[in-house]
């Protein structure tokens, strides 16, 4: 049987990390959109056309490993306001959340234009500077030179334009959970959604 569960937020708030120990702890398929989007940005900086490089997404352009660099950040979050590039993404995702078994996908959408119909909505959120502190510890920590100024201004920019798009904007569902995780670990992140599926569940 299909259960959804949709996880929005700012960048670097936590989703992919709640997102998959969500789908650990339940069983559950878990999508990281914003892989999809990375991936056509990372093609358009070879010069590939936005909406052909979303048509033609394959599998192994998922798996590049220079996804997450700011640069690639910036043009995933260019691309993403095209709505052509999101139509083209759309169908892939729409099955992935209404697959048998459960799935939990992560991104900006997934609960107001992906999967409405989701059992559980959480729209998973920390302060600006935790978000930043975060994102440069992981990507130091993944071995890449960026201060954390930078960092601050892929968020900030990012954010701004992807809640500012006419298409799909990052913003809550009305009827989704709100977790500020700005002073919890990762453990406590993860009991308070673990907590809010169970509740949905019954
Ligand atoms: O998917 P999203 O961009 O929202 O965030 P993430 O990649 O899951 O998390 C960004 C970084 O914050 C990762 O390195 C996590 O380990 C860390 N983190 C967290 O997700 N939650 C906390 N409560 C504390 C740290
Ligand atoms: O991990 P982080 O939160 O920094 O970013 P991401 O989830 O990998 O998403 C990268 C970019 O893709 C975002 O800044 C958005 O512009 C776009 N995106 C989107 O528009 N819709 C989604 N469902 C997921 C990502």
């Amino acid at each position: 049987m299909a259960f959804t569960i949709a996880i929005d937020g700012p960048a670097a708030a936590g989703k992919g990390t709640i997102g998959r120990a969500l789908a650990a702890h339940f069983g559950f398929a878990h999508l990281d959109t914003g892989l999809l989007y990375r991936a056509t940005g990372r093609r358009t900086l070879d010069g590939i056309d936005p909406v052909e490089a979303a048509r033609t997404l394959r599998a192994d352009d998922l798996d590049a490993d220079d996804l997450r660099t700011p640069e690639v950040s910036q043009a995933a979050s260019r691309v993403a306001a095209i709505p052509e590039v999101r139509q083209a993404l759309l169908d892939f995702q729409r099955a992935f959340a209404r697959r048998a078994g459960g799935a939990v996908l992560d991104g900006r959408d997934i609960g107001t234009v992906i999967c409405p119909e989701a059992e559980v909505k959480l729209f998973v959120t920390a302060c600006d500077a935790e978000r930043a502190r975060r994102r440069h510890k992981e990507m130091r920590g993944g071995g890449h030179d960026v201060t954390l100024e930078e960092v601050e201004e892929d968020l900030r920019q990012r954010d701004a334009r992807d809640s500012a798009r006419a298409e799909a904007p990052l913003k809550p569902a009305d009827d989704a959970l709100r977790l500020d995780t700005s002073e919890m670990s990762i453990d406590e992140a993860v009991a308070a959604a673990v907590a809010a599926v169970e509740r949905a569940r019954g």
